[in-house]
């Protein structure tokens, strides 16, 4: 068997929603010590909904393919929809990732909550409604 999925494969050498938005309004930004990887992502959420998400991704393939697909589960959702998003969900959508990489998928659901938490701080709205 592979290692990888044909959609992990896919998302790493097409990932989605690369990129900065630049009138974000939540931004979440996460690393992983021991590998020393890097995850940055952009949200512009609008009444509630994530009407836009990008992602800049310094790791490894499975990094790059877990914020690729985390991006296509969010974008488009209402918030509360994504404040539950975890990495296994985003692991099972890329059809598994090795036990080894698991990590990398988790650096997706962090960042992700770390940019949720920076537009509740910035706009004073809560994330939990
Ligand atoms: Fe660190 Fe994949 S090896 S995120």
């Amino acid at each position: 068997m592979a290692l990888y999925s044909e959609k992990v494969m896919d998302h790493f050498r097409n990932p989605r929603n690369v990129g900065v938005i630049e009138d974000a309004n939540g931004i979440g930004e996460v690393g992983n010590a021991k590998c020393g990887d890097i995850m940055k992502m952009y949200l512009k959420i609008e009444n509630g909904i994530v009407e836009d998400v990008k992602f800049e991704t310094f790791g490894c393939g499975s990094a790059i393919a877990s914020s690729s697909m985390a991006t296509e589960l969010i974008k488009g959702k209402p918030v509360k929809e994504v404040r539950q998003l975890t990495n296994k969900a985003v692991a099972e959508a890329l059809d598994g990732l090795p036990d080894y990489k698991m990590h990398c998928s988790v650096l997706a659901e962090e960042a992700i909550k770390a940019a949720l938490e920076d537009y509740q701080s910035r706009t004073g709205i809560s994330i939990d409604e």
